[in-house]
């Protein structure tokens, strides 16, 4: 059995409004998805995004989510699972990079969020990826070991990984095809191990509208995560376009 394909757009902190994340919603809704599109707008933004996405394919998505519980209780400033699959969230990102520089989310962090994700039924959308000087040091596949070792026991249909190299993203830097596909290889090879073969790992960092064919004809690479070409529903569309 393949891995399924996914675009997925990562909104990250943006837009500035309301009203221009709907706009933008509005716009995906019209797009034409030959493959699965998904969006991740930020939390302010989840409900009236999920509702202007409500009859379309397109699945709603969630930037994080509360470590402690899956349901209610007194933790100020966070948002659980549950709620979140209350309003229509299908995923969550965990392990993102800036999530693990800006505020030192680790591997003991990741695990306990994503086991509330999964007990409310979201599927986790897990991010990896070296740094430039892991990367110069030749130590990508040592790193990204370390950092899939939380998936042991994560359900295979509730798991999609990105791979996205931390100076890829937002820099206009991306590694070189041959270099993806060894890491989509080596990335998948660890999940057989783990039994979960076809586990779909997209491929994320400086994704845009000129370079996603090449992405998308890479051997192992079953999508992007799109941080910035996601904000322009032109470049987005295309991109969903490369991948169908
Ligand atoms: O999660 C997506 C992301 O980190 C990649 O961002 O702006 O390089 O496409 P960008």
């Amino acid at each position: 059995m393949n891995a399924q394909k996914y675009v997925i757009g990562n909104w990250k902190l943006n837009p500035a409004t309301l009203s221009q994340a709907c706009q933008l919603a509005s716009s995906l809704v019209q797009m034409d998805k030959s493959v699965q599109v998904g969006c991740v707008p930020s939390f302010v933004h989840l409900s009236a995004v999920g509702e202007l996405l409500a009859e379309s394919s397109i699945l709603l998505g969630a930037q994080d989510v509360c470590a402690k519980t899956a349901t209610t209780g007194a933790f100020t400033g966070d948002v659980s699972a549950g709620q979140l699959a209350d309003i229509g969230v299908k995923f969550v990102i965990i392990g993102h990079s800036e999530r693990r520089a800006y505020y030192g989310e680790d591997n003991a962090l990741f695990e306990a969020k994503i086991q509330q994700a999964v007990d409310a039924g979201l599927t986790v959308v897990f991010c990896v990826g070296e740094t430039k000087s892991q990367y110069q040091a030749q130590q990508t596949l040592v790193v990204l070991d370390e950092q899939l070792s939380v998936l042991k026991s994560v359900p295979a249909d509730k798991l999609i990984v990105a791979y996205e190299p931390v100076w890829a993203i937002g820099t206009g830097l991306t590694p070189s095809i041959d270099e993806v596909i060894g890491v989509h290889r080596h990335i998948k090879q660890v999940l057989a191990r783990y039994a979960m073969p076809t586990v779909s790992v997209l491929y994320g960092g400086s994704v845009n509208e000129k370079n996603a064919a090449e992405f998308a004809t890479a051997f192992g690479v079953d999508g992007a995560l799109v941080g910035g070409a996601s904000l322009k529903i032109e470049a987005f569309s295309q991109i969903v376009a490369a991948f169908a």
